[in-house]
């Protein structure tokens, strides 16, 4: 469980100071699905690479299971995210030299796992996004939702408690970003994860049970009913 106190991230800008996240606070359960929108510039990015110990907050606490990310040493943290955290972002992040299964891989090799073992996961993972095919496949022979497919199954090779997403649909056309929102969720109901997705798009927002905005770095959260999330959803 995520449990957000005060967060406040400030960056200094010239002679002026931006608060990109200003008092935030913020409760997410274990397997919840939370969407977070807003718009560019609100603070999206910035809560994202809090909830994922990739930076810190200039004040307040962000704490994963009771251990305040705030606090922790930087070799604890990278730990930290290395087993419990997976990142998808817009885009997509691969290494253009590295074959699907060896992009998967690299997710692996921190945390001391054999070679032998690593192919078996990466095969595995790859297969569970629809890619079984493509093992072989470098990133620039792929489209670009087969890419972030490979992402997806990088992010979730190491079977972290966490998957943060930032705008995964963002460079990919409509359908691809229906089929790529199908896959996230399918993998989201299937391993239980916590799922903290940010995005821009509404329309994606209006799929969600739980909304958060996010505007000029301060947070205000929404229930709905999944009834009413079915209904908006048509
Ligand atoms: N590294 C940085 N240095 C200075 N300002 C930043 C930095 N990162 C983000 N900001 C500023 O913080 C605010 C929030 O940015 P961000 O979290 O990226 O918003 P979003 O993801 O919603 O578009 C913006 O005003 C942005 O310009
Ligand atoms: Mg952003």
């Amino acid at each position: 469980m995520y449990r957000l106190t005060g967060v406040t991230k400030r960056y200094a800008r010239g002679e002026k100071a931006v608060d990109a996240l200003d008092g935030v606070d913020l409760t997410i359960e274990d397997g919840e699905r939370l969407v977070v929108q807003g718009p560019t510039g609100g603070g999206k990015s910035t809560l994202l690479q809090m909830l994922g110990g990739l930076d810190r907050p200039t004040s307040g606490g962000v704490e994963l299971d009771g251990t305040d990310l705030a606090r922790l040493s930087e070799a604890k943290l990278t730990r930290l995210r290395a087993e419990k955290i997976g990142f998808v972002f817009q885009s997509f992040n691969l290494v253009p030299t590295l074959t699907a299964q060896e992009n998967v891989e690299t997710a692996l090799v921190p945390l001391g796992v054999g070679t032998r073992e690593r192919r078996r996961r990466a095969a595995e993972a790859l297969e569970a996004v629809g890619l079984g095919e493509r093992l072989g496949h470098l990133p620039g022979e792929m489209s670009g939702g087969q890419q972030q497919r490979v992402a997806i199954a990088r992010a979730l090779v190491k079977q972290p408690r966490v998957l943060l997403a930032d705008e995964p649909t963002g460079n990919l056309d409509e359908s691809t970003r229906d089929e790529i929102m199908e896959v996230l969720e399918g993998q989201w109901t299937a391993h239980g994860l916590t799922f903290v997705l940010v995005t821009h798009d509404s329309s994606i927002a209006r799929r969600a049970t739980r909304v958060a905005t996010i505007r000029g770095g301060r947070l205000t959260t929404e229930e709905r009913s999944v009834a009413e999330g079915n209904r908006a959803d048509g």
